[in-house]
């Protein structure tokens, strides 16, 4: 199997990742931050291990300030009806992922407005139309980092400098750009940063978080989730303090370690190498794609303007024959589809059937990428199903 379907779930992970999580199952998957027994303790320094590994990563001080999710989805979630109330505006884009688009379509129903500013075709967001949307009752903007579709890079910094002037909170989707893309979120005007696990991080399924930066008061956040915190038993509310705040219940031990394993080899790797590895490994794919007649290649020209993503259409073919074909006769794994994303489909113009999306991580090769352009000029060539 040629596995470019690393956007939706990262497949192989690194070997630390398997090991480390048979290892502390076996051996120490007792209930963090509950009991004071040895076991319980060796539990709870793991989940802060991977909490300092995290920090270390995205470049933030307090790494308390990291609220473990169970996934990007649960960490927006948390954000947006954590945050906003009926009356509040909130400035979003037509390029986002269903895990924003119907939080707040949840959330428009008990009063809050949403203005979707049109990203362009290739998939950008223009911080300039951001500005427009914003009225006196927004109070957030949100945005995705790259665009599960197109794989475009988008500009954060721009839209969060906009924020700080506006004094609006910015919330940004890390779905497809933690792991993939270096973040210093001491540095980036991010509020906050809400991530998956099992994506570029290597974890597995069932982990992500959420970055809180200090210019979001807790006294405006409120809680989805109460309850036990092995912390402050004796009172009736949810305690204040972060992380705890947001970590109701017994974590996902295991699954933490697992991501732990997965953020420390990339730290021993260099986000930024891994970023340089992929960038020529899509750089390989998408130019190749270009050169296919009847192919459609949406989003950026240039590699560097996008993630390990990449979608296109082959003329008269539907995206989701084309994905059984290369996964039926050439052992090729690829999303097809919406890909949840679907206002990010009209964008582009691939609206209803959406794309063929390839995505890559750095357990990909030049020989696969050859080999998956091949396969598709074949496809290509031969008359639709
Ligand atoms: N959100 C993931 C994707 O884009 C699952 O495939």
């Amino acid at each position: 199997m040629i596995y470019l379907d690393n956007a939706a779930t990262t497949w192989p992970k690194p070997e630390s990742v398997y090991r480390e999580m048979d290892r502390f199952f076996r051996l120490s998957a007792a209930n963090p931050g509950r009991s004071g027994h040895r076991m319980a303790l060796a539990a709870e320094q793991a989940i802060e291990r991977t909490r300092l590994a995290l920090a270390r990563l995205f470049n933030i001080a307090d790494p308390n300030r990291i609220a473990f999710a169970c996934n990007a989805t649960d960490a927006l979630n948390t954000a947006l009806k954590g945050l906003l109330r009926p009356g509040d505006h909130v400035v979003t884009s037509s390029v986002e992922h269903n895990s924003v688009l119907r939080p707040l379509k949840g959330l428009e129903k008990r009063g809050v407005t949403v203005t979707k500013v049109a990203a362009s075709p290739a998939g950008w967001i223009d911080p300039n139309a951001i500005a427009r949307a914003i009225g006196p009752e927004t109070r957030m903007i949100v945005t995705t980092h790259v665009s599960n579709v197109t794989g475009t890079i988008e500009p954060v910094a721009a839209i969060g400098a906009l924020a700080r002037q506006r004094n609006l909170l910015y919330l940004v989707d890390g779905a497809q750009s933690a792991g993939t893309l270096p973040i210093d979120l001491a540095a980036l005007p991010v509020d906050l940063f809400a991530f998956t696990g099992h994506k570029g991080l290597f974890g597995p399924p069932g982990t992500g978080g959420l970055c809180i930066g200090e210019r979001v008061a807790m006294k405006d956040f409120s809680t989805l989730r109460e309850g036990g915190t092995g912390t402050r038993s004796e009172e009736e509310l949810q305690p204040s303090e972060l992380p705890q705040r947001f970590e109701a219940g017994t974590p996902n031990t295991v699954g933490i370690v697992g991501l732990g394993a997965g953020v420390e080899f990339l730290v021993d790797r260099g986000v930024a190498n891994v970023r340089e590895q992929e960038t020529l490994l899509m750089d390989r794919l998408a130019a190749g794609l270009r050169k296919i007649s009847a192919l459609t290649v949406y989003g950026p020209e240039a590699a560097q303007e996008r993630g390990a993503v990449v979608s296109f259409n082959v003329a008269g073919w539907r995206p989701a024959d084309l994905g059984t074909i290369l996964d039926q006769r050439f052992a090729v794994a690829c999303r097809t589809g919406l890909h949840c994303a679907p206002e990010a489909a009209k964008t582009i113009g691939a609206f209803p059937l959406g794309t063929v999306r390839l995505s890559l991580s750095i357990f990909n090769t030049a020989e696969e990428i050859d080999l998956v352009l091949g396969y598709v000029k074949q496809i290509a060539g031969s008359p639709p199903l």
